[in-house]
């Protein structure tokens, strides 16, 4: 595609919601021959349960990775993995994996479980899970070995 931004006019005008010119995540990868092209590739996107992580999960799906996303909570993550796997084009793997920022020991516990399900392969990670504008929170669990 030509230029830096090959979007850059569309966002010219003011948004008019669902349907507007500006292009979907879908769009940008039809554009760059992206649909399948990522087979057998791994990607991880935390905070894939809502927003723009689950969005981006279901756009990197498509591109026919496996794709595992974090949940804090597990229903919601079956439930987003279950909406992905029905609307996505994509036929690679699409896997909730728990794990809640608040603790360290979450964290490092879901590392394990994504390099075990992987075989030790990680192509892509979108660090997304958070908040913006909210005040600063410190960790409610960290281990002794976590401290050392
Ligand atoms: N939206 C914007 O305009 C904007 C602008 C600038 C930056 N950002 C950044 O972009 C990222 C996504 O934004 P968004 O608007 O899509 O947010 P969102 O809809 O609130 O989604 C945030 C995701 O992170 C997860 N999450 C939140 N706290 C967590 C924790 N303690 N441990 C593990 N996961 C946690 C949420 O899980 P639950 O589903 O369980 O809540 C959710 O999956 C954030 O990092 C945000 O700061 C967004």
């Amino acid at each position: 595609m030509a230029g830096p931004n090959p979007y850059g006019a569309l966002y010219a005008s003011e948004p008019k919601g669902p349907g507007d010119a500006r292009p979907t995540a879908l769009r940008v990868l039809e554009d760059n021959n992206a649909l399948g092209a990522w087979q057998g590739r791994v990607v991880l996107v935390t905070g894939g349960t809502s927003g723009i992580g689950t969005t981006t999960a279901q756009a990197l799906h498509a591109t026919g990775a496996d794709v595992y996303f974090t949940a804090r909570d597990m229903t919601k993550g079956e439930q987003t993995a279950e909406t992905i796997r029905k609307q996505s084009p994509g036929k690679g793997k699409i896997e909730p994996i728990l794990m809640n920022m608040e603790s360290l020991e979450s964290v490092k516990q879901a590392a394990r479980s994504l390099l075990s399900l992987t075989g030790n392969k990680l192509n892509v990670l979108i660090n997304n899970a958070g908040k913006c504008q909210v005040p600063m929170q410190l960790l409610r669990q960290q281990t002794a070995t976590d401290q050392r």
